[in-house]
């Protein structure tokens, strides 16, 4: 950690948390996988754990739908607790089927049928329940897939998780695992109670069901209405069932709520009919539910096939989610409204009539230009159909033109700026309008100072829009560099009028407390990270991701200003050293220019830098997870296959020689540790032999990893 203090690695992995937390929850545009996600949020809280001290304000524990986690213990699953891989389409899934027939060798005669499982596919979060002697011991959540979060207390709460099973026949011990969740209804209900409580609304059921599981104090979760399924297991000291139609039965005689409906389906000579009639029905089904679902789960029904398929990376074999397209719903516009951006962009936006889609409320959707307007003839009183996936933001998908009114008109795109009056401009080939305004532009003064401050920018708490928009009515805040001055002008505030105003703590609904805290949020953001405020500028095109590698590049803020002023003077290497950053382009390159080249953009710059020192740390590289291979007869050994290998398939060998920690070359040398020769093994079998290289048949191989022989590992 040479160097860098933990509050700035901690602040830089809150950062990147929020980052990723913005991407997966707001835009469900995710970066990175699910697996590198919890690697990184593990790093934040062992290092949060270490140095409590150094965590910062506004650190991920504080967000919605992300836990207090600091305060939880830690679980090790007994098994890691895995992802699935999706597909999104018939074609898609004979593709799956194919890769499983190809797996199993037995399997890859057409005419033996699999059975599938099938489950509807909530959307929840996963919880491992553990079981001993039939009496709950332990609760997890699924963590980073082999660490979880001990919610013990939290699902003793909830209802549908049996304390004690019933029935008997039970392993000694067993690990159940589901999701947790919550029905629509009563997350329309809980958000009503949390606006009637003056508290934040949830997005959707699966943060209500997050944010109400993760609570530090289980009374809280007690009074959320939780559900549980249980669908698959983890440890278990004994088997019970071939199949995991039969481990459904078994478990819903001890006590547990199963998803329904569930299906048995089957291929065979490639014929999926059974499986893609089940997704008819269930997607058929999917509004009556009382719950959301946002596909299906297909599950080779034999566990011992699935226990030969094994998983890759993070996701099981043979199991796959079969995802539903995005909900869509029928409403119709109320009105069309602009509204301005902080770079002055002018973005319509359809109001609507209230619609629930997949659970949420929607009243808005974004027409995004006028192009796109011109393009679907959209207009204020159309029927139109919009659609939500995930938690994007709705979009119009098409114009019920059937149902247009009586003597509507098309849609007009204003000339005039709705917030500043200035004649909008739109320049040849740019989509886009925007509003020359600039800092004469209440609208853009508004977006960009609530952007300067917001979390992925200068994070600075306190300012929330609605302070900002009374600074700024009130006549004390224009531009970035205003905030940092704003505590030593507190004594000579004036209105427009030139009369004087009362200190901050005397305002209406303030007090010494909130003016304080204020006051010191902004006294912290004197020490921004580079990337945050390369952010925090708002130069078009200059997103975190962009920041970071010119944070990476550059360590400090003047050498990239230096670079971008020679560059400005015509010097050529200057440029070219911009242009040779691995994600920056000649349009990115001409946004920096253009910045830098703005006169009045330099005297904000210069008067930030006076208020604010950004730091010339290099940023954090956040190593990925990787999860240890465990002692076997063969880990560390290298090993070649050759010839024909007639009981496994080579993917299914590999696979398995690589879950044992070995590692698989595709020729012999000096450093193959064993050959397994099948029939018709040719020069690599010679090879081995020249090299003395251990060579072992199909049948030695599968003793040997199976721990049958002594077979040479010495
Ligand atoms: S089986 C190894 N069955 O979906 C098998 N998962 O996107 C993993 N999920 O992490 C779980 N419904 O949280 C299974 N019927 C179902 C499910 C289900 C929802 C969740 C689960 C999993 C996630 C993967």
């Amino acid at each position: 950690m040479s160097g860098q203090s933990p509050q700035l690695i901690l602040q830089q992995l809150a950062d990147e948390l929020a980052r990723h937390d913005a991407l997966y929850h707001l835009h469900d545009e995710p970066e990175i996988d699910d697996a590198q996600y919890d690697s990184l949020r593990q790093a934040y809280l062992e290092l949060a754990k270490q140095y409590p001290d150094a965590v910062p304000s506004q650190g991920p524990h504080t967000r919605v739908g992300a836990a207090p986690s600091e305060g939880f213990q830690k679980i090790t699953h007994a098994f890691p607790m895995l992802s699935l891989e999706n597909v999104f389409s018939a074609e898609e899934l004979r593709d799956w089927v194919e890769g499983i027939r190809h797996f199993l060798m037995e399997l890859r005669d057409p005419c033996v049928a699999i059975h599938f499982c099938c489950e509807p596919k909530i959307d929840g979060l996963s919880c491992s329940l553990r079981y001993e002697r039939g009496v709950l011991i332990s609760a997890a959540t699924r963590g980073n897939g082999v660490e979880g979060e001990d919610v013990t207390h939290n699902a003793r709460t909830i209802p549908a998780i049996p304390q004690q099973l019933i029935g008997s026949g039970w392993p000694e011990i067993l690990e159940v695992r589901g999701e947790v969740f919550m029905s629509d209804a009563d997350f329309l209900q809980l958000n009503e109670d949390q606006d009637r409580a003056g508290a934040r609304r949830f997005a959707n059921p699966r943060n209500a069901a997050a944010g109400s599981l993760r609570q530090l104090d289980a009374s809280i979760t007690q009074q959320r209405p939780l559900r549980f399924f249980a669908y698959a297991l983890g440890e278990i000291s004994e088997t019970f069932a071939q199949t995991q139609s039969e481990i459904r039965a078994k478990l819903a005689e001890w006590g547990f709520t199963l998803n329904e409906p569930a299906q048995v389906c089957m291929e065979q000579d490639g014929v999926l009919d059974t499986l893609k009639g089940y997704y008819a029905m269930l997607g058929a089904r999917r509004a009556d539910l009382g719950f959301s679902i946002d596909g299906l789960v297909i599950k080779v029904d034999r566990l011992d096939w699935q226990a030969r398929l094994g998983f890759v990376s993070r996701a099981p074999r043979w199991a796959v989610a079969w995802k539903f397209p995005p909900e869509q719903a029928m409403t119709q516009i109320e009105d069309i409204r602009c509204q301005v951006g902080r770079t002055g962009r002018i973005t319509p936006v359809a109001h609507l009539k209230p619609i629930s889609v997949g659970g949420v409320l929607v009243a808005r959707a974004t027409l995004h230009n006028a192009d796109e307007i011109a393009r679907k003839d959209i207009r204020v009183g159309d029927s139109v159909i919009i659609q939500r996936a995930g938690d994007v933001i709705p979009q119009v998908v098409s114009v019920q033109l059937s149902q247009r009114l009586e003597g509507s008109i098309a849609y007009n795109f204003p000339e005039l700026c709705p917030a500043c009056a200035s004649a909008l401009r739109r320049e040849e080939g740019d989509a886009d309008t925007y509003c020359p305004g600039g800092l004469s532009c209440p609208a853009q003064v508004q977006e960009r100072l609530s952007y300067f401050v917001s979390r992925q920018a200068m994070d600075i708490e306190g300012l929330g829009e609605k302070n900002i928009a009374l600074f700024i009515e009130k006549g004390l805040l224009n531009s970035p560099g205003d905030i940092f001055t704003l505590e030593e002008r507190e004594a000579d505030w004036k209105d427009a009028e030139g009369k004087s105003l009362p200190l901050l703590k005397y305002w209406d609904g303030w007090g010494a407390q909130s003016a304080t805290k204020l006051y010191e949020a902004i006294r912290r953001a004197r020490e921004p990270t580079f990337d945050r405020f390369l952010v925090a500028l708002g130069i078009r095109q200059v997103g975190e991701a962009t920041a970071r590698l010119l944070g990476r590049h550059f360590l400090n803020i003047q050498s990239l200003l230096d670079c971008l002023d020679r560059a400005l003077d015509g010097d050529e290497p200057s440029r070219a050293e911009l242009l040779a950053i691995d994600g920056i382009g000649e349009s990115m390159l001409k946004d920096l220019l253009d910045f830098r080249a703005e006169p009045h953009n330099r005297q904000t710059l210069s008067a930030l830098l006076n208020a604010a020192t950004p730091s010339t740390e290099p940023l954090l590289k956040v190593q990925e997870f990787q999860s240890p291979m465990t002692q076997s007869p063969i880990a560390g050994k290298t090993v070649v296959f050759t010839g024909t290998l007639e009981r496994l398939s080579r993917s299914e060998a590999k696979a398995q020689a690589e879950n044992l920690g070995a590692k698989v070359a595709g020729s012999v040398s000096s450093k193959t540790d064993f050959l397994v020769a099948g029939p018709g093994a040719g020069s690599k079998a010679t090879k081995a032999a020249e090299l003395g290289v251990h060579v072992l048949s199909e049948q030695e191989w599968i003793d040997l990893i199976l721990g049958n022989s002594d077979s040479g590992t010495s």
